[in-house]
């Protein structure tokens, strides 16, 4: 799939000012993402959960001025934050061939997250796919010819272009991303609503996010898709992800959770494994990462509830379980889990259908 039809060349609508909003949620991979190429290209095909609760909400201003450079600034929370400046700096001028139109205005990105700054879960999805939708908002504005399906995959497009994993935030509540033989659709460029039959279960399956460690990421997700190249293991990974994401389209037709447990937790793991053997390496899981992957195993061993986990490059355990499960589940988060988090906290969350014009 070519990248030249997200080349726009002229707009049949002038644009002076405006707000936009939109809100759009995180999502959490069951088969991961690690390894990337080219211009944010994976290395292997994931699929994702897209989330609910956890989501960030961006306002976009715009005004027209004499075309020269990139003119923004971000505000988080109502704050100005120049932190944030150097990656939407990078943003803009991976995205500006696709959206001619932004050095023609200048911007405010306002921005708020639903979920602590400070709870260690990465906001790069939702906040990329967030700002993503604002600019493909403008494009519309000034191009309203552009079909849903268009608006959809360019914003995802562009999304992936912030944050690899943020092209799976647009919709919901399965997205692919990345060629797959088995998955009609799936590309490299952007997320694809998974497209085959999902079991009920998987419609609404629930997520509550452990937060064992809320300090900032030992390992950037740069330099964490770096260690894949010349990985040891790298190309036996991309073939297990591969292979998982196979295996996963029947259990999503007819919801074994046994099946999707095994599949779901070896990807959690392999993702830290190989962290902890590339050069150099890293050990992301805390003490009480293992605590609770022990409590969870024992817990399911002893009742046969159907809760698995998933990690991200970080300590935090996704808690992951269908709908039916959530006051038995629930029930032991709060008894058994929440003491090895930081101050107990955790964020209940389940699958949802994508972002949202606000
Ligand atoms: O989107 P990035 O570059 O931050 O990478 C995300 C990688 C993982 O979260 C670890 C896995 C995934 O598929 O989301």
């Amino acid at each position: 799939m070519a990248t030249h039809r997200f080349i726009v060349s002229n707009y049949s609508n002038a644009l002076t000012s405006g707000t936009v909003s939109w809100r759009s949620p995180s999502n959490i991979a069951l088969v991961k993402y690690w390894g990337k190429y080219g211009e944010q290209m994976p290395m292997n095909a994931s699929v994702s959960f897209t989330l609910s609760n956890c989501h960030t909400q961006t306002k976009l201003s715009f005004e027209k001025k004499v075309s020269g450079e990139f003119d923004f600034e971000v505000f988080l929370d109502g704050k100005k934050e120049m932190g944030f400046e150097p990656k939407i700096q990078k943003f803009f001028e991976r995205i500006a061939v696709y959206l001619p139109f932004l050095k023609d205005f200048k911007f405010s990105i306002e921005t708020t997250n639903s979920f602590p700054h400070s709870s260690g879960i990465a906001s790069s999805a939702s906040g990329m796919s967030a700002l993503a939708l604002c600019f493909m908002d403008m494009e519309r504005q000034m191009q309203p010819a552009i079909t849903d399906a268009y608006f959809t995959e360019k914003a995802s497009f562009l999304a992936r272009l912030g944050s690899g994993s943020a092209c799976r935030s647009v919709e919901g509540p399965l997205v692919v991303w990345g060629e797959h033989p088995d998955i009609s659709g799936s590309n490299n460029l952007f997320g694809t609503k998974y497209p085959f039959g999902v079991h009920p279960d998987f419609e609404d399956y629930q997520d509550t996010i452990l937060l064992v460690d809320k300090g900032e990421k030992q390992v950037s997700s740069t330099l964490g898709h770096e260690l894949m190249i010349d990985h040891p293991f790298a190309e036996q990974r991309f073939r297990q992800a591969k292979d998982n994401l196979s295996k996963l389209v029947p259990v999503f037709q007819n919801g074994d959770l046994s099946a999707f447990i095994k599949i779901v937790e070896q990807e959690a793991l392999s993702l830290h494994a190989l962290m902890m053997a590339s050069t150099p390496y890293f050990i992301l899981m805390k003490p009480n990462t293992l605590e609770i992957i022990n409590k969870i195993w024992k817990f399911r061993e002893e009742t046969g509830a159907r809760l698995c986990f998933t990690l991200d490059a970080g300590a935090n355990v996704h808690v992951l379980y269908p709908k039916f499960e959530k006051e038995t589940v629930l029930k032991f988060i709060k008894g058994e889990l929440a003491i090895f988090c930081k101050n107990s906290e955790f964020i209940t969350d389940e699958a949802g259908l994508g972002a949202k014009k606000i």
